[in-house]
């Protein structure tokens, strides 16, 4: 093992074997070095580290603020079958890499975007990013990202920690041991960074090493409008046209699978959409900006100008040297190995050329990834060689990483939306949190999710407003307009089959609150841009 302080207050602990991090790009060291035999107290700044076999200690300012010992999680050895039997589903993995466990009654925070209260503890959760369309309740392990950072609070002496490890990882917040906070991982090396101070300095620190949102364009704070799918371009017309007519302000609408030519990427349907580079300068110049769905799995379509290149310069994943086919929306499917680098520049280069028809940003989706022929296997590779079982929490960061090396292919300013992720995943993308549904109850789980996702390092953030499946009221969804005020992506998106939500759809008192709302939403968007 090695120690490594990186400021005053923080410092890596970590095995050299560990693989190079995904999201920390310079991990520069102030001092540090190899742990020895015959030393065990390290010290730097304000921070003595103090290290043995079963025990690490952190003191700060001469004060204990953290004690944990070596840990790694069993199976429980129930058989689960018949419960999954009527659908209950049961996490079966077995957490035997290693870990720790941390002597902890504080408050939890973090762990990016998750279902449950803001406040952790009594929870367990799974770093797995997942697409599960049924309504995302507190019991829920895994959503579609995974950040492994968490702060225990403390006030000024609060403790962050950051577990830099891809695979499936297990976070027990005093659940089993209510004096115990827990966490074990599949497979990998140890790799954490350990951040003291206040939330504030903590954040800021991890941020710095991780990775920051970059401000966003301003238009990127105005409303939003999305659904799946507006069928053609007179159909988005109309919405642009209904807004105006209804006094309703409008920065952006987005372009969900159906513009594309059989759900193809970086296709557009000449029927739906013709001329689609003037059309779009055109939506330009009425000062409406459109971003289009980018998809993570490519038609597997022999002439398909994509598939082609990609069998022909081995860019799609494998299994057992083969490349590997799965469902989606396309029908049968490849997934590009987004963690070669060669991979990246080639995606980039049709982000750049898509981008140049006059899109102003990307959304990307399914990006887990998600199939619909069940799981991608584990040892699918996905780029470098890299297996699915440690690719998994990071495919969709290094898709957007590839879609933002596009954006500087062409000269843009970056946005992107991406529904997977890892920590630091926003270097490159904000994060919209998937699929809610038009309940109540997600209207609340907005408040939580959207914070922890903050205090997890993430700033250009926002859920589906109205709710995405499901069917809307016009009460809710005035109501979410107002409860989504300060959230920086201010989209109103919703499923298909469902009932329009747009808010010139609604009358009388929630037409008028609704656009009470998109009108104070534009006069506090110097505020937020000033805040971002
Ligand atoms: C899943 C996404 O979460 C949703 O926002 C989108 O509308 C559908 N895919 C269809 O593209």
């Amino acid at each position: 093992m090695n120690i490594a302080f990186l400021s005053p207050t923080s410092f890596r602990l970590y095995d050299e074997t560990a693989p190079k991090s995904a999201c920390v790009l310079d991990q520069k060291a102030l001092s540090g070095g190899v742990i020895g035999e015959d030393q065990s107290v390290y010290a730097n700044g304000l921070l003595h580290v103090q290290l043995n076999q079963d025990n690490l200690v952190i003191l700060y300012r001469g004060k204990e603020v953290f004690s944990a010992a070596p840990f790694s999680e069993e199976g429980e050895g129930i058989d689960h079958s018949l419960a999954e039997k009527e659908g209950h589903a049961h996490e079966q993995g077995r957490f035997e890499g290693g870990g720790m466990k941390i002597r902890s009654v504080r408050p939890v925070y973090g762990l990016g975007e998750r279902s449950g209260p803001l406040e952790k503890r009594g929870y367990d959760y799974i770093d797995w990013n997942t697409d599960d369309p049924s309504a995302h309740v507190d019991t829920f392990k895994s959503l579609y990202q995974s950040i492994p950072f968490f702060i225990l609070f403390d006030g000024d002496d609060s403790v962050g920690i950051f577990l830099d490890n891809t695979a499936k990882v297990h976070f027990d917040f005093n659940k089993s041991n209510p004096e115990e906070v827990r966490i074990s991982y599949v497979s990998g090396k140890p790799d954490y960074y350990f951040f003291v101070g206040t939330m504030k300095d903590i954040i800021a620190e991890f941020t710095r090493l991780s990775g920051r949102n970059p401000l966003c364009p301003y238009w990127a704070l105005g409303a939003q409008q999305s659904r799946w799918s507006y069928p053609s371009k007179e159909k988005v017309d109309e919405v642009v046209r209904r807004y105006r007519e209804n006094d309703l302000p409008l920065s952006v609408v987005y372009l969900d699978i159906d513009y594309m030519d059989a759900y193809k990427d970086f296709t557009v349907d000449p029927k739906k959409f013709p001329n689609i580079r003037e059309w779009l300068s055109e939506k330009r110049e009425e000062g409406i900006v459109v971003v289009p769905i980018i998809d993570a799995g490519v038609k597997a379509e022999p002439g398909y100008f994509l598939y082609d290149e990609g069998i022909q310069d081995g860019y799609f994943s494998t299994l057992n040297g083969e490349v590997y086919h799965n469902e989606v929306w396309p029908g049968d499917s490849v997934f590009p190995a987004f963690l070669d680098e060669r991979v990246q520049r080639w995606w980039a280069a049709h982000i750049a050329s898509f981008l140049e028809l006059g899109f102003g940003g990307i959304w990307n989706d399914m990006n887990e990834p998600a199939s619909f022929r069940g799981p991608l296997p584990l040892d699918v590779e996905m780029g470098n060689g890299v297996k699915h079982d440690t690719a998994h929490n990071v495919y969709g960061h290094f898709m957007v990483k590839a879609g933002a090396m596009g954006f500087e292919l062409a000269g843009k300013r970056l946005f992107q939306l991406t529904r997977a992720g890892y920590a630091g995943t926003c270097r490159y993308s904000g994060t919209w949190a998937g699929d809610n549904q038009s309940i109540w109850d997600h209207l609340r789980l907005s408040l939580p999710q959207l914070m922890n996702m903050s205090l997890s390092g993430q700033a250009y953030i926002g859920v589906d407003i109205g709710g995405f499946g499901g069917d809307t009221t016009p009460e809710l969804a005035a109501k979410w307009a107002i409860a989504s005020l300060l959230n920086p992506l201010y989209r109103n998106h919703s499923a298909l089959g469902t009932k329009d939500q747009e808010p010139y759809t609604f009358t009388g008192v929630y037409l008028e609150t609704y656009r009470k709302a998109l009108k104070l939403r534009y006069r506090l968007r110097p505020a937020i841009y000033t805040e971002l």
